[in-house]
Formats: structure tokens, C-alpha cells, sequence
């Protein structure tokens, strides 16, 4: 049974490119995943797109079509990939370098990435200050290099005949930047780029590129990028789908799982103290304090928005909340991560939880790639502009509508991207009441 006909979708036919800025660890695992599912080399484990169910009406109806299935979503023999990076690496040397993934996989997928190179990045080292850039474009100002990436992507577009393009943000962490004057109005913002505004990042040119030609922008990473008033209105303009920002993996996956069971069960927490080490490039791009600077304001704010102090002082008032990364050459991208919480019960006594996540980030993070390309892109169709604050589930600090404070708990966020496909398509929203089970 449904409760209406839902949205209009466009239909997913023809071609749809990827551009990714920032072809390091996360997006060259998430190319050479796509083309070994593509050649049935593996499984899309951890992608919701592709592996994920959704139930439509009551339990006894036994509905439960996959996920792709019940919308249109492209298809992954229709992706093109490209991007832009600040080394010329092809995507199977990028890829080599990063040290994800097995000899076996590279081997086989070597004639594949090799065709993906990157196009020269639009650069600050203010920004990235740990890195010695060598594939870079040069323009007399922000607006010329905004207009280079235009091209890129129009050449991109004609080249290998595009239906539709979204844009995914895979660059390293820029440093921590607060919005200022030129990130109020698009008219201000564009004054900016014509006058080389240095509070304007490299992520922001990418940013204005994709959403100026109405292209769907997601930010994998904590730099503001989109998340500014000039971005938001120039989205909702150009009928453009945006959101970010970071994408949840580890350690912030773990914490935004337990967190919500702490507090399901009210259990008091005292302490939560997070370190990590690894030794991948963006471990060493967070060794620089403003970069990191930036990963800790997005990583610390995920338990106070689970825990709701102010909801419940004598569990969470006095929280003290401790984020480290460690960069540690050793560990590559097999990053290890340490928590310690310390919680109490009944009476106020004391116990203590330990986390030790061996996991694999760019493993983590390139599922959240393909289905945060593929959900934008079905955003797009069904017209849905501006910030898609249903695809929070993906980010550790979801971008939402200015006075709504975001919604971390990972149950819910899956709730709502579940809830947010069924209204689509015009099926009841699934509330778990369940009592006309029993009249
Ligand atoms: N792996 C994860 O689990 C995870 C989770 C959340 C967020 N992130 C974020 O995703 C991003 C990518 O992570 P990664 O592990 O692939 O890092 P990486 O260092 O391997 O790759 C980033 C790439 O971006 C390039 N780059 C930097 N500035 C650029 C610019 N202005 N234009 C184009 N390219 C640029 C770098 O040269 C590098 O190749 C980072 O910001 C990271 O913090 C990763």
C-alpha cells in the first residue's frame, strides 16, 4: 500500500561522470572498487546503493526490494571517472602509492585506472601546507582558475558523452577557516574571485564550478567548501543538490553506533578519549595543527549532539571529550584507533569500555563515495536543490538548514535516507508503531 504517487524522477538513461578533486587514497579505492564489482572481481560490500534492502508497508507484506531496485539510480556500467590532482599521477600509480590495495587487485585493474589521469588541481599551499604541489593551474585570478575547472568538465562532458555529472570532494583537509564577508552573497563571493580573496580555498573554486553549471557537490572532506550562505543560495538557484561534510568512517562510525545506545540506555558518561595512529598522506596532511584543526571541530562535535547535554546534565554535563591523530609512517592506510570511555550506572558506579579498531580508511570511505555520487545524482532528478540533509548518514558533520542542529545518531540518519526514498517514490514512511499488529 502506498500513501501517494510520489516525486516526479527523472530517469537515470545515459551516461553519468564522476569528478572527483583529489585522486589520492580514498578516490583511487573507490575507482578500482567500482571497475573490479564492474568485472566481477568482488562484491559492493558497504555500499547501500548496491547492497542494501528497503522494507515498503507492514512486516507481513514481506516487501523488501534492494535498494537500487526500488529507485532509479545509474547504473555502474554508465560511470565515467575524472578529477583533479596536485600530482600527475594516472589513478594505478596514485593507487600503488596509497597502498590500499593488494598486487592482485592492482594487477588486474592496472589497464583500467591507468586511463583515468588527473587534470592539474586549482592550489593553495595556505591551505595544504604539507604539501609540495607540482600539477597545478596557473590564472591572474580565483575566477580564471573557477573557469578552468568549468572547461575541464565541459571537455569531460563532450568527450566521453555525458547524460549527467556529480562532483565529489576527495582532497586532502584544507586548513580551519571561519566564513567571512566574501562567503555571504554569491555577488560577494564572485566579487572575491575576481579580486583573489585569499579566505577563498581551492575546495570553494571546485565548489562554485560544480554548482554555477547546477552539478551536485558532496564534501568528503571537513574544509567548508560549500557550507557557506553565498554556495547555499547559489545551490537552491541552480537547482543544484549540495551536502558534507567528512565522511563518518572509523573512528566516528564507531562512536555515533555506541554513543546511541549509551544514551538509549541512559548510562552516564564521564569521559571519551579517541586517538589514532596512521600513516597514509592525509595522516600526514593532518600533521599540520590547522589542518587538523579543521578534522577535530568536525570529529568533537558528534557527541554532544548524540548526548544532548543540556537534555540531560547529570549523564553528559560534564563530558571530557579528547580527539588525537598521530601520524605514524608505519601503518599506511591501516590506520588503528583507541578509545577509551568511561561511563557510569546505577548508583554512579563506574565501568569502562575499550575500542580497538584496526581498520582499513580508505576502505571505509569509498563505498560512502559511489553511494553519495549515486544518491546525489538521483537527487538532481528528482529536483531536490539545495542540502540534501537526508544523505547525513554518510557525513560526520552533516551540513543542515541554518538553526537545525544536525542529527548524528547513525540509526536515525539511516532512518531518514530510508524514509526520505520511500516518500519518493510514494510509499508510506515506516514510523515502527506496529500496534495494528495486535487490535
Ligand atoms: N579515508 C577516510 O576514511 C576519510 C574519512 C573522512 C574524510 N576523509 C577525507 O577525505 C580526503 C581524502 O582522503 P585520502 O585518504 O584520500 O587522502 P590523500 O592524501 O590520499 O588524497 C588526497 C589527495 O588530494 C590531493 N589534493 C590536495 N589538495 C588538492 C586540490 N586543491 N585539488 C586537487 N587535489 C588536491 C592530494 O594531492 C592527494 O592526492 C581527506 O580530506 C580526508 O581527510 C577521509
Amino acid at each position: 500500500m502506498s500513501s501517494g504517487k510520489g516525486r516526479a524522477i527523472a530517469p537515470a538513461t545515459g551516461k553519468l561522470g564522476i569528478l572527483l578533486p583529489g585522486m589520492g587514497a580514498v578516490a583511487t579505492t573507490f575507482i578500482a572498487g567500482v571497475e573490479a564489482i564492474r568485472s566481477g572481481l568482488v562484491k559492493p560490500v558497504g555500499s547501500v546503493t548496491q547492497t542494501g534492502t528497503i522494507r515498503l508497508g507492514k512486516r507481513t507484506e514481506k516487501r523488501s526490494p534492494l535498494v537500487k531496485d526500488f529507485v532509479p539510480l545509474a547504473e555502474l556500467k554508465d560511470i565515467e571517472f575524472a578529477g583533479w590532482d596536485c600530482f600527475p599521477d594516472n589513478a594505478y600509480v596514485a593507487a600503488k602509492k596509497a597502498g590500499v590495495l593488494h598486487y592482485e587487485h592492482l594487477a588486474a585493474l592496472k589497464p583500467f585506472l591507468e586511463t583515468v589521469s588527473p587534470w592539474p588541481a586549482v592550489f593553495d599551499q595556505n591551505y595544504v601546507k604539507k604539501l609540495q604541489a607540482t600539477h597545478v593551474k596557473t590564472g591572474k585570478t580565483k575566477m580564471d582558475l573557477a573557469e578552468q575547472v568549468m572547461a575541464d568538465i565541459e571537455s569531460f562532458r563532450k568527450a566521453k558523452n555525458l547524460a549527467r555529472l556529480v562532483m565529489v570532494w576527495c582532497g586532502s583537509t584544507e586548513v580551519y577557516k571561519k566564513e567571512t564577508a566574501v562567503h555571504q552573497t554569491i555577488e560577494a563571493f564572485e566579487q572575491g574571485l575576481r579580486d583573489n580573496d585569499p579566505d577563498i580555498a581551492p575546495s570553494m573554486i571546485y565548489a562554485y564550478a560544480a554548482i554555477k553549471m547546477g552539478i551536485p557537490y558532496a564534501n568528503g572532506a571537513p574544509n567548508l567548501s560549500a557550507d557557506f550562505p553565498a554556495l547555499i543560495d547559489l545551490a537552491r538557484k541552480t537547482g543544484t543538490p549540495i551536502g558534507g561534510k567528512d565522511f563518518k568512517t572509523g573512528q566516528t562510525l564507531m562512536k555515533t553506533i555506541l554513543a546511541p545506545g549509551l544514551k538509549a540506555r541512559l548510562l552516564g558518561v564521564d569521559g571519551w578519549f579517541s586517538t589514532n595512529i596512521l600513516g597514509n598522506r592525509d595522516g600526514e596532511v593532518l600533521e599540520d595543527p590547522d589542518s587538523f584543526k579543521t578534522k577535530e571541530v568536525s570529529k568533537l562535535s558528534v557527541l554532544d549532539e548524540i548526548l544532548q547535554p543540556h537534555l540531560y546534565p547529570d549523564l553528559y554535563g560534564k563530558i571530557h571529550h579528547v580527539v588525537r591523530i598521530n601520524y605514524y609512517p608505519p601503518r599506511g592506510d591501516n590506520k588503528e584507533g583507541w578509545d577509551n570511555i568511561d561511563i557510569f550506572g546505577w548508583m554512579g558506579y563506574p565501568m569502562q569500555i575499550k575500542i580497538d579498531f584496526l581498520c582499513r580508511d580508505s576502505i571505509l570511505a569509498a563505498p560512502l563515495v559511489l553511494d553519495l555520487a549515486l544518491f546525489f545524482d538521483l537527487a538532481k532528478r528528482a529536483q531536490m536543490s539545495g542540502i540534501q540533509e537526508w544523505l547525513s548518514f554518510y557525513f560526520k558533520s552533516p551540513q543542515v538548514a541554518p538553526g537545525l542542529y544536525p542529527e548524528h545518531d547513525l540509526f536515525i540518519q539511516l532512518m531518514k535516507l530510508k524514509n526520505t526514498l520511500r516518500h519518493l517514490r510514494g510509499e508510506d514512511l515506516i514510523t515502527h508503531l506496529g500496534l495494528e499488529y495486535y487490535d
